[in-house]
């Protein structure tokens, strides 16, 4: 029970790791607010949540609104009287390249990956401030620490939300509260499986070509990064801030095969 008695809100928990994370987070003792833009998605969560004796509400929110952001984060300070822990995670992308991405799909990228960061912090920082603790998690990428073509818009949402999660810890660590970021690599989410490897002309052959890069052989799975988030919000983590943590098998730490070695 690292979790124990905690207040959680996590975003995009209707799906892949932020489901993941709310059940896991659930199970570690947490209640979780589940908030996402899809309200079947998010209910799932809770019911399936709840099935486990586990604690869960869901608001369905959009995380690039700011009056949303701030009705949701204002309601659960008012219903629980704390919020113990942010996991701003909700996030999309488009794989193309810079010059074939249109001028909407810039403002979704930055708009969901970064304001919605932005707007998590700019609302839950002063509830934390004022109570003197807090746990932050945003949610990054390996693609935020480098490049990765075709994901160049994403790439520059993500580094954002790296600095911006350190310029938050620096701001608010006398306050008691921890910033951190999430780097995962390819994880097997909806995200990756629609949005990406079935967006290939052979997804199996483009599967198998990125799990070489991986040091470790292989694509990651929700609740590996589901583990990470709950090791960063708990105490166990508790002089740890400011940090981006690579959930990644190791690809941000590889410079690739480049001469291959038996
Ligand atoms: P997913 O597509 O499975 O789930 C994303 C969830 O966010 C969905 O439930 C969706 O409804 C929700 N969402 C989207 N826009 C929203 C908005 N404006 N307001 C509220 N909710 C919204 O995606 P996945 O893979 O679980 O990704 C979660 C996060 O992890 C994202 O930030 C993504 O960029 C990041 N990530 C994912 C990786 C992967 O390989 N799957 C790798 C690195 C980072």
């Amino acid at each position: 029970m690292q979790l124990k008695d905690k207040i959680s809100i996590i975003t995009g928990a209707g799906s892949g790791i932020g489901r993941s994370s709310a059940l896991l987070f659930a199970k570690e003792g947490a209640t979780v607010v589940v908030a996402d833009l899809n309200e079947q998605a998010g209910m799932e969560t809770v019911e399936l949540i709840r099935s486990q004796d586990g604690q869960a509400t869901f608001q369905q929110t959009d995380v690039t609104n700011a009056t949303d952001m701030n009705r949701l984060i204002d309601t659960v300070h008012r219903q629980f009287g704390k919020i113990d822990i942010m996991f701003n995670n909700a996030g999309l992308e488009y794989f193309t390249t810079i010059a074939d991405t249109t001028e909407e799909e810039w403002d979704r990228t930055i708009n969901t990956n970064l304001k919605g960061v932005f707007l998590g912090l700019k609302f839950v920082l002063p509830i934390m401030k004022a109570q003197g603790s807090g746990s932050i998690i945003n949610m990054a990428s390996v693609a935020g620490l480098a490049a990765w073509p075709g994901l160049g818009v994403y790439s520059a949402a993500k580094g954002g939300v790296i600095l911006l999660s350190k310029a938050a810890a620096a701001e608010y660590g006398k306050f008691g509260i921890r910033v951190n970021s999430l780097c995962p690599g390819s994880i097997r989410t909806p995200l990756l499986e629609e949005q990406f490897l079935g967006k290939m002309d052979d997804p199996a052959a483009a599967e198998a070509q990125l799990r070489n890069h991986y040091p470790l052989n292989r694509l990651g799975n929700p609740d590996e990064v589901a583990s990470a988030a709950v090791f960063l919000a708990s105490d166990s983590a508790s002089f740890i801030t400011g940090q981006a943590l690579g959930v990644d098998g190791g690809l941000s730490s590889f410079v690739g095969d480049l001469i291959s070695i038996k």
